[in-house]
């Protein structure tokens, strides 16, 4: 080994011992700077290396050249190492607690409307009726004519129905109106399906009201049940059925009240017994009666609009409203404050979110 090849070892070894004792980058930096630098110490000899002659340039220039590599080599290793060092002191550090208890959660909750349709759905869907759905925007055919609902019938006045642009406007039956109740998709699912029909519909409403007990939007279940031998019986057990399941009264005295519904021949609304004595209301005990829903035999023409014929078949057809029941079953006293979204309220009024409400797991909580 010649003199410089000697000095460059010399040199490497010194350096290395700096750099392997270096605890922190920036003393690392700074003898990257001072050694490798734009006017650092080996670049300043790589500069002179120009004064030398023939082999002893190139001898020099290869030898200076390892040098280099070797100390850029070295800065890596070290630089390595420190990362390395440092992120096991972080992770010493920053250890996770994992005996400490999780913090609060928010919890949301089941808004009553959703709670109430699961709990209907839950006492229907168990006697057999399957869940069917219909578009919000209807047209007129659907709302009301096939429903036997003639023109000159209140539910079509315009201070009740939201009509809409579109359809045709020279056909009265084609224009578009926010449906006002679920009833037309009786009509749909028996333009559709083959009886046996056995069928709910939940799904939201629209008219132009608002006070205390109406809002522009709400929820009703439809229901309806059409085959060969279906009689005033089934739609009584039905619904009896349906009132004391739902509010968990067994002998809950329920009353079928002669009514009048366009597409329902004869047609009843339904009753259960409650006391209003001291002011509140009570379900279930004392003589009074509460109206809780509409019902009737689907009326022969309804049946006849849908292409279904009438001396083979019949059916029952009853329609509730989700926020009148939520209301009486959980005493909420306006139904304004159900499309409030106040957190306060839903809180009060909500239900837990993990709990789906069967027959066998129960309705409520
Ligand atoms: N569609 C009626 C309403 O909105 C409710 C209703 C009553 C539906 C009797 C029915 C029924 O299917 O048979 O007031």
């Amino acid at each position: 080994m010649d003199d410089i090849e000697a000095s460059h070892a010399q040199l490497l070894s010194e350096l290395s011992t700096a750099i392997d004792t270096a605890d922190n980058l920036d003393t690392l930096e700074a003898i990257r700077v001072a050694e490798l630098g734009k006017k650092g110490r080996i670049t300043g000899m790589m500069k002179e290396l120009g004064k030398l002659e023939g082999d002893a340039r190139k001898t020099a220039g290869q030898s200076l050249n390892k040098l280099k590599t070797a100390i850029a080599a070295s800065l890596e290793d070290r630089k390595d190492a420190m990362a390395g060092a440092e992120l096991n002191a972080r992770l010493m550090e920053e250890r996770v607690d994992v005996s400490l208890p999780a913090r609060p959660q928010t919890q949301g909750f089941i808004h009553p409307v959703s709670q109430t349709i699961d709990e209907v759905v839950a006492i229907l869907g168990e006697m057999g009726f399957s869940v069917a759905e219909g578009p919000d925007v209807e047209d007129d055919w659907h709302n009301f004519t096939a429903l036997n609902i003639p023109p000159d019938h209140p539910a079509r006045q315009e201070h009740d129905t939201f009509y809409l642009p579109g359809g045709n406007p020279d056909d009265p039956e084609e224009r578009h109106v926010l449906r006002t109740h679920t009833s037309p998709v009786q009509i749909r699912t028996m333009q559709n399906q083959e009886p046996p029909i056995r069928i709910i519909v939940p799904g939201r409403t629209y008219r132009c009201d608002y006070d205390a007990t109406h809002s522009p939007m709400f929820h009703q279940i439809e229901g309806l049940v059409v085959d060969k031998a279906t009689h005033m019986g089934h739609l009584k057990g039905c619904l009896i059925e349906f009132c004391r399941a739902f509010f968990g009264v067994d002998d809950l005295p329920v009353r079928f009240r002669p009514s009048y519904f366009p597409f329902t021949e004869p047609s009843a609304e339904v009753d259960i017994g409650c006391t209003r004595e001291g002011g509140g209301l009570r379900i279930g005990h004392g003589d009074d009666w509460l109206e809780i829903l509409g019902s009737g035999m689907v009326n022969p023409k309804v049946l006849e609009n849908c292409g279904i014929d009438s001396t083979i078949y019949q059916g029952f057809a009853f329609g509730l409203g989700i926020e009148r029941l939520a209301m009486l079953k959980y005493g909420i006293p306006d139904l304004r404050t159900f499309y409030e979204s106040d957190l306060r309220w839903l809180r009060h009024y909500g239900f837990s979110a993990l709990h789906t409400p069967s027959m066998v797991g129960g309705l409520e909580r």
